[in-house]
C-alpha cells in the first residue's frame, strides 16, 4: 500500500461486536490496544493492563474479524526484561489469541527483542514518539520531538526498527513535519496519530472517533459521532419508558 500510495486505515478495537463492524466496515487494520486500560477498564494509565487480559480482548477482536490484519500491544511489564520475555509474551499472544503481529513501544532498547521476536516468524510493529507505558519517565502527555535532538534520536530510532525487522511503526504526537521525513525516509509503512497527514496511515482509538469518550480533545483527534449523547439520550429514554409503563407494549411481549 505504501508502494500504491495507498493510505493505511487502522483503528483500535478491544471486543468482538466493535471489531466486526469495523472490519465489514473496511477497516485495513484493527490494533488491539492497550488503551484497552484507559478506555475498557477505566484506568489513568495504560501501565496496569496485563498480558491476560491483553489476550482476552485479542481473542475477541480476532474472533469477529474476516478480512483486516490484526495487531496486538504487548503490555507494559510482559516486554521490557529482556529479549525471552518479550517472545514468550509475543508467542502467548500469537498462539492464545490467533493474532496476525505484536506491536512494541521503544527505540534502540527493544531492538534486540525486536530481532528475537521477528527471527520467530511473528511481524512486529514498532511505536516512537510519545510512548504512553513511558508516561512516568517523561511525565506529560504533550507532544515529542519537537526539539531538534530528539527528532535526531526518533529517526534514528525509526531506522534502527526497520532494520531490525519491524514491518511498520506507529508514531504518536510528534510534529508533521517529522512525521513526513520518517515516512519518506523509510522503506515500511508509517502510521500516525497526531503526526500529521504526510504519513502512511492514520491511526486513532475507537473510542475517541466514534466520540464515546467525552473530555480528550487533543488537536489531532477527529471525533465521526458524539456516540457519549447519544447513548445517554437512548439510556434516559429508555428508563423513562420503563418508569412509565410504556416498555414493553402489547407487541413487545408474549
Ligand atoms: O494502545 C493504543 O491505542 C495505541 C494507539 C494510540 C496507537 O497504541
Amino acid at each position: 500500500m505504501k508502494e500504491k500510495g495507498e493510505r493505511i486505515s487502522m483503528l483500535t478495537a478491544y471486543d468482538y461486536s466493535m471489531a466486526r463492524i469495523l472490519d465489514e466496515a473496511g477497516i485495513d487494520v484493527l490494533l488491539v490496544g492497550d488503551s484497552a486500560s484507559n478506555v475498557m477498564a477505566g484506568h489513568e494509565t495504560t501501565l496496569p493492563i496485563t498480558l491476560d487480559q491483553m489476550i482476552y480482548h485479542a481473542q475477541s477482536v480476532i474472533r469477529a474479524c474476516q478480512r483486516c490484519l490484526v495487531i496486538v500491544d504487548l503490555p507494559f511489564g510482559s516486554y521490557q526484561g529482556n529479549s525471552k520475555e518479550a517472545l514468550n509474551s509475543s508467542i502467548r499472544i500469537m498462539k492464545e489469541a490467533g493474532a496476525h503481529g505484536i506491536k512494541l513501544e521503544g527505540g534502540a532498547e527493544v531492538v534486540e527483542s525486536i530481532k528475537r521476536i521477528v527471527g520467530a516468524g511473528v511481524p512486529v510493529m514498532g511505536h516512537l514518539g510519545l510512548m504512553p507505558q513511558s508516561i512516568y519517565k517523561f511525565g506529560t502527555y504533550s507532544v515529542r520531538a519537537k526539539e531538534e535532538e530528539e527528532a535526531e534520536s526518533l529517526l534514528a530510532n525509526a531506522r534502527l526498527l526497520q532494520d531490525a525487522g519491524c514491518f511498520s511503526i506507529v508514531l504518536e504526537k510528534i510534529p508533521a513535519n517529522l512525521g513526513k521525513l520518517v515516512a519518506d525516509e523509510l522503506k515500511i509503512p508509517i502510521i500516525g496519530i497526531g503526526a500529521g497527514g504526510q504519513v502512511d496511515g492514520q491511526v486513532l482509538v475507537m473510542h475517541d472517533m466514534l466520540g464515546i469518550t467525552k473530555n480528550f480533545s487533543p488537536r489531532f483527534l477527529r471525533r465521526y459521532l458524539n456516540l457519549y449523547d447519544e447513548i445517554m439520550g437512548a439510556t434516559k429514554a429508555y428508563i423513562s419508558d420503563v418508569k412509565k409503563r410504556d416498555f414493553p407494549n402489547e407487541k413487545e411481549q408474549y
